[in-house]
């Protein structure tokens, strides 16, 4: 598995105001959105695109656009809808499914409680969005469920990963076509599975606490 841990100042910015449990809701939805967008550029450096012929006012040239079938955008619910549209803004093209996942609290086991994807994603280019890598079962699950249906080519974009979570990912892996970016790497895993110092529930920050 290829990982990017990316190093931008812009980056780490945000990531410190996201981080800050002052940081009110509507404003952490908004650095969920600028970061995903900033993320995007190492996520879709290997995005397939074709030639394509056009005339400027001045000269015919070649460039080149996304090729078919368009990426599969997968925002892991519901943390992962934070990241959505910072995504989908620059690949307006890109289709969406969605998976739900939740982490049991206590054994800290994820399952699937939602899924909308395409039945077939062979040759499709999947992109999965969470913010939190913290054990890594949620992002191995939702891999595994990804691999099934034909993809063969996953990135996965996570805001904050745990050197735990990685290590995982990186076993569960193997030699399947995976490329991981982060945001920032954190220092570890405390006892209850949280990301240390890492920002605290993701989901919960976002959205409200679920009941
Ligand atoms: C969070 C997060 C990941 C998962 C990471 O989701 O968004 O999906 O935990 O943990 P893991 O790496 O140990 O599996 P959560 O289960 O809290 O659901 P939510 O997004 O609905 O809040
Ligand atoms: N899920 C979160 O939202 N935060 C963590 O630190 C770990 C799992």
């Amino acid at each position: 598995m290829r990982v990017i841990v990316a190093d931008h100042p812009l980056i780490t910015h945000k990531l410190t105001m996201l981080r800050d449990k002052s940081t009110p809701s509507s404003t952490f939805r908004t650095l969920a959105d600028e970061l995903m967008t900033l993320l995007a550029y190492e996520a879709t450096r290997d995005v397939r695109v074709v030639p394509h012929h056009i005339e400027t006012p001045v000269a015919p040239t070649e460039g080149v656009i996304l090729a078919e079938p368009h990426p599969l955008i997968v925002p892991i619910l519901r943390a992962g809808l934070g990241m959505l549209e910072g995504l989908l803004r620059l690949m307006p093209s890109a289709e969406t499914g969605f998976l739900g996942m939740v982490r049991d609290e206590t054994t800290l086991e994820p399952s699937v409680y939602a899924e909308r994807l395409p039945a077939k994603l062979t040759g499709r280019q999947c992109y999965v969005l969470d913010p939190m890598l913290a054990t890594g079962g949620s992002l191995i699950a939702a891999i595994d469920f990804i691999f099934e249906r034909g993809a063969t080519d996953v990135t996965a974009v996570c805001l904050l990963g745990s050197p735990e979570g990685v290590a995982a990912v990186t076993k569960a892996v193997g030699d399947r076509d995976v490329t991981l970016v982060l945001g920032a790497l954190d220092e570890k895993l405390n006892e209850h599975g949280y990301i240390v110092p890492g920002l605290g529930d993701a989901g919960d920050r976002l959205y409200g606490v679920a009941g």
